[in-house]
């Protein structure tokens, strides 16, 4: 992968000069300097003033802006300019708007109004794409290519007929034949066998549950098509630049969204947007996972967080402030775990549209404001740790994380409408990081050979080769830590037989013959004290120690904790305190004992530099010793509450 192409670690945000008049833009680039900006995205919703009509190109005033931009020094990651399609591209061209799966057109009038698979929006695009390509590929301002933005988002899966075709070409490619494809999907199930692929629908709405196998492959039929979309901008830029080209991917934003694994390999580098989401538990938990995983998605090479928020959005139920000090801290933790930039949607607030109540580097109030100077001590503390960038990030335990998996295992039909893909794997991440170690949230085919701990968090759909790369690792001494419902089916999401948990019941030796999930609310009580909810199984350690055993609810008396080896089986959701000291045991058992840190604290080393931040309530010691990147001054050993320190760690 190319390395991200601004100077060390830069300050970058989305900058969209066509909603103000051109008599600002100057002063935008002045005081886009006096914050520290160093690279803006731009052009990413420009498409309708840049062709103004189909036979018209309006280029003079972008000209403009990307010289302003060069003479003050911004670098620019330049949109292809193709996210939103113009209203006269739209009317003219209707067949090209998604279709839900009620049948139901997603008309016009917000942003994304376009069928993946539609020729027709794909050759205007492409167009488009190229007249950008051609007029500012060697532009020494342009240092990085931006296709569309947030492919997938608003518009990932479409249900016309256009993309039913596509999506019977995309079968007949996987397939070959369409007995294969009926055996793939296990058809002979209510009467659903096929005669050809010509009767194959996308998995429109339905009276009853869906064909599971249907629905899975129209995910990925979804992710490929997108994917090949990228790869056509992809293709027409390199025509005409060798500056490097991504797109923003959103990791962890979306569940129907793209495998970002998969994409990842089209990347000359991963890009991520992040936005902290207030509905969940622990925001800030997930903050540290979606880097981690940006992280693994990047095959541990340095990213680029492409867009986050300097405050609230606008898109939650109530859009929650940034207080003081968080800025930097969320930052940082994006820095800490391998982002070498850090860009924000967007420069100025709005007046206009959606988004006017979207925060942004320059608020409403304007850069005499207590959010502008946050933003601009932001910019500075970012120019500090140049050193940083290029580092590589050290992970012992690795956690996989899987996209086919999860729109798999959140499908209708399955043993409890409760289970999440992410939560097992969000609290087993959290409950590493608490221990002060790094995680790497990485495919389930990763290499794992580096790794000391392996976390299988609800893998339920599991190839055979993935299994057996898990297993290896066991047999090479990692610890391996299986949860509940994993390894139950196969790539085609058919069960595996024999007993539960079909792929790993050799490596963990135990046998479950029922699932018992349990309904909301109820707890259970293990023997070692703990409680735990949401699943429990009829499970036998047929080759396994029992640690723990249900003292009650459906299936007292049976394991809920064994261990086989290096291989240990968690058939249930433990409490936070079980969680933790399982992770705990777990960790110890891999002789990985990590630097105590207080709790509130993290420590993340980047190469060379400890990244402690501080969201705990008091002053935070920690055992490090070096120069403190953030003041240029040694290192005291002590951290103020709601503060960090980047230590240059000697020797
Ligand atoms: C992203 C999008 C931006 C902006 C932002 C607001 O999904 O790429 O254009 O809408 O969200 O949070």
């Amino acid at each position: 992968m190319t390395r991200v192409p601004f100077d060390g670690i830069a300050m970058g945000c989305d900058y969209n000069p066509e909603q103000w008049p051109r008599s600002v833009w100057r002063e935008d680039v002045a005081l886009m300097r006096e914050a520290g900006v160093g690279f803006v995205t731009l052009g990413v919703f420009s498409w309708a003033l840049l062709q103004p009509a189909p036979d018209r190109w309006d280029f003079g005033w972008f000209d403009e802006v990307v010289e302003l931009l060069h003479e003050g020094g911004i670098a620019i990651d330049m949109a292809t300019a193709t996210a939103s399609p113009p209203p006269w591209l739209t009317a003219a061209h209707p067949e090209m708007l998604p279709v839900d799966a009620d049948g139901h057109t997603v008309w016009p009038g917000s942003r994304q109004s376009w069928c993946p698979s539609s020729p027709v929006f794909r050759s205007h695009a492409l167009a488009l794409a190229e007249q950008m390509a051609f007029r500012y590929g060697d532009h020494p301002a342009v240092r990085l290519w931006h296709v569309s933005n947030e492919l997938g988002c608003h518009n990932g899966r479409c249900w016309c007929d256009v993309s039913a075709a596509a999506f019977r070409r995309w079968l007949a490619d996987r397939y070959g034949s369409v007995e294969k494809l009926n055996d793939a999907w296990g058809t002979a199930f209510w009467s659903q066998r096929y005669g050809s692929f010509e009767q194959v629908l996308p998995p429109r709405r339905t009276g009853a549950v869906p064909n599971p196998t249907q629905s899975l492959d129209f995910a990925r039929f979804s992710s490929d098509e997108l994917l090949s979309y990228y790869c056509a901008e992809r293709d027409v830029i390199r025509a005409h630049s060798d500056v490097p080209v991504t797109t923003n991917l959103m990791v962890t934003l979306h569940q129907d969204q793209q495998d970002n694994h998969r994409w990842a390999r089209e990347l000359d580098l991963v890009a991520n947007d992040h936005y902290l989401d207030a509905r969940l538990p622990e925001p800030r938990a997930e903050l540290d996972f979606a880097a981690d995983l940006t992280r693994g998605v990047a095959r541990r090479e340095p990213w680029l967080l492409m867009e986050t928020a300097t405050s609230a959005v606008n898109w939650q139920p109530v859009n929650v402030a940034k207080r003081p000090g968080e800025l930097l801290l969320d930052a940082l933790t994006h820095v800490a775990r391998g982002a070498d930039g850090i860009a924000f949607f967007q420069w100025l607030a709005s007046r206009a549209g959606a988004e006017k109540f979207h925060s942004a580097l320059v608020p409403h109030a304007g850069p005499d404001s207590a959010r502008f100077r946050e933003v601009a001590a932001l910019g500075a503390a970012l120019a500090r740790l140049a050193p940083v960038a290029g580092a590589p990030v050290d992970a012992r335990v690795a956690l996989l994380f899987d996209w086919e998996c999860w729109w798999a295992c959140e499908a209708p039909s399955l043993p409890t409408g409760e289970l999440r893909y992410t939560d097992a794997a969000h609290r087993w991440h959290a409950a590493f990081t608490a221990l002060g170690l790094t995680v790497d949230v990485v495919h389930p085919s990763a290499d794992l050979d580096r790794y000391a701990v392996v976390v299988v968090p609800t893998l339920y759909l599991c190839s055979d080769a993935d299994a057996a790369g898990i297993a290896a690792a066991a047999a090479r001494g990692a610890q391996v830590l299986v949860t509940y419902f994993s390894g139950i089916t196969d790539a085609d999401d058919h069960v595996r037989l024999g007993g539960y948990p079909g792929a790993f019941r050799d490596l963990l030796g135990v046998r479950a013959e029922e699932f018992a999930p349990l309904l909301p609310g109820h707890t259970v009580r293990l023997d070692d004290g703990s409680t735990a909810d949401l699943w429990t199984e009829v499970l036998e350690a047929t080759d396994a120690a029992v640690l723990a055993r249900y003292v009650d609810g459906p299936v007292a008396g049976a394991p809920a904790l064994t261990r086989r080896g290096s291989a240990w089986y968690v058939a249930t959701r433990l409490d936070a305190g079980a969680t933790a000291a399982l992770a705990s045991r777990v960790a110890a058992a891999a002789g990985i004992a990590a630097a105590a840190v207080p709790a509130g604290v993290t420590l993340t080393r980047r190469g060379r530099h400890a990244f402690v931040l501080n969201r705990g309530a008091g002053p935070a010691r920690v055992d490090v010793h070096g120069t403190d990147l953030l003041t240029g001054a040694p290192f005291r050993g002590v951290v103020p509450a709601g503060s960090a320190a980047v230590v240059e760690e000697e020797g």
